[in-house]
């Protein structure tokens, strides 16, 4: 694999620090390297291969497509586009759709979404968010180290302290646009949001008038145990974002908004050439019809409880965070864990250095958990 290190070092701008392995196949929750080694991925192209890689049904569906219409633009009408927005309708309880084509692009519209539809131009985000990378979405992003090369960013944004009411209540004001927030946030290391706090976001909305974005990007579609994270707190954002799993790895976002919010906007407010293309649309509608079928919902549940409650069980972790098939767990060293468990066969991730993030197809049983506890037991 050394030959083709060598050859992207050559060829690609250095953004990325991957890990020594060349992958060329992927089944179910196994990914093979190119000499034919086989690891499990608890990663799953970080919370996006939900149905697993290449599944039969999402292959099928997906070819299907490419055979009948791959792309036209929003200039005109696609039936698998309409057919995803209604789907989308019953399983997110959001009312009308948008779509693009990745997490960051679905913030971006998010953010102009909230400016446009209260004229207001403040955004509050919080301490630990991750948002994505393009200028808008990267200026209600909380590390200094992502943001400081960039600036000037959006302005006004104002970061208030994650799960402290105390602190929100002193950023917002009568000029607060919205307020974005992860209900788990992800890159930070698994750490969901506590009831009280999202309830109070609620009651300053209504005070103050202002839009409350959910980023469901990471925590959508089962990843949490249910449908989207919002479902485990019975609240309806004014703007949803999602990606990553829509597609079970095929690319494509979206955004959700409320009724109220979509009769303020108009043609020519946001567009994109890809969003939504027939193709990406044939992809999530499968992965959703999987979702469904396979119940991965109730699955991301019961194995996600499973493999929080065999990590507490593990003496070298410190700490189990999560929710459903999204866990992060405190250990020393994360990053030489992530190498040595690489060498035995297991991905995992770590957004920190001492956290662990498993983000597992949904697919995943409890034994591949068992094999997963296994490795991480002989390398911690
Ligand atoms: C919560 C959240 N929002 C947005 C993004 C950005 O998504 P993308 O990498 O598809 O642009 C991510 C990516 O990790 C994310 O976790």
């Amino acid at each position: 694999m050394n030959e083709w290190f060598e050859r992207e070092k050559a060829s690609h701008v250095q953004f990325y620090m991957r890990q020594p392995v060349v992958f060329v196949k992927g089944e179910g929750c196994w990914l093979y390297d190119a000499e034919g080694k086989k690891y499990l991925d608890m990663v799953a192209g970080i919370a996006a291969v939900a149905t697993g890689h290449c599944h039969p049904e999402l292959v099928a569906r997906v070819s299907e497509q490419m055979r009948k219409l791959v792309h036209t633009s929003n200039l005109y009408y696609t039936t698998p586009q309409i057919l995803l927005a209604e789907k989308l309708k019953e399983i997110t309880g959001m009312d009308k759709f948008f779509f693009c084509n990745s997490g960051t692009e679905a913030v971006e519209a998010a953010l102009k979404i909230a400016r446009k539809v209260t004229g207001k131009k403040k955004f509050v985000a919080f301490s630990g968010s991750f948002h994505g990378r393009t200028m808008g979405a990267l200026s209600v992003t909380w590390k200094e180290r992502f943001r400081k090369p960039f600036e000037p960013l959006i302005q006004p944004v104002e970061f208030a302290e994650y799960n402290s009411i105390e602190s929100l209540e002193k950023k917002i004001d009568e000029s607060t646009a919205a307020v974005i927030l992860e209900l788990v946030q992800g890159e930070a290391g698994v750490y969901p949001a506590d009831r009280e706090f999202v309830k109070e976001i609620f009651r300053l909305r209504d005070k103050y008038n202002f839009l409350v974005i959910f980023d469901e990007v990471q925590t959508g579609f089962g990843r949490t145990g249910k449908w989207f994270a919002k479902d485990h707190y019975g609240v309806k954002p004014d703007v949803m974002t999602m990606a990553k799993a829509m597609g079970s790895g095929f690319p494509i976002g979206g955004v959700g908004v409320r009724e109220e919010v979509a009769e303020k906007l108009e043609a020519g407010d946001h567009a994109s050439t890809f969003g939504g293309n027939p193709l990406a649309c044939a992809a999530s509608l499968a992965t959703i019809d999987i979702i469904e079928k396979e119940r991965l919902v109730e699955n991301s549940e019961k194995v996600g409880r499973h493999l929080r409650e065999m990590l507490e069980e593990l003496g070298s972790v410190e700490e189990v965070r999560g929710m459903g098939l999204m866990v992060g767990a405190r250990v020393e060293n994360a990053f030489k864990v992530v190498s040595k468990c690489l060498e035995k066969g297991l991905l995992v991730n770590a957004p920190a250095e001492n956290t662990l993030r498993f983000v597992p197809p949904l697919i995943i049983n409890e034994d591949e958990v068992d094999f997963a506890v296994n490795v991480l037991s002989l390398v911690i």
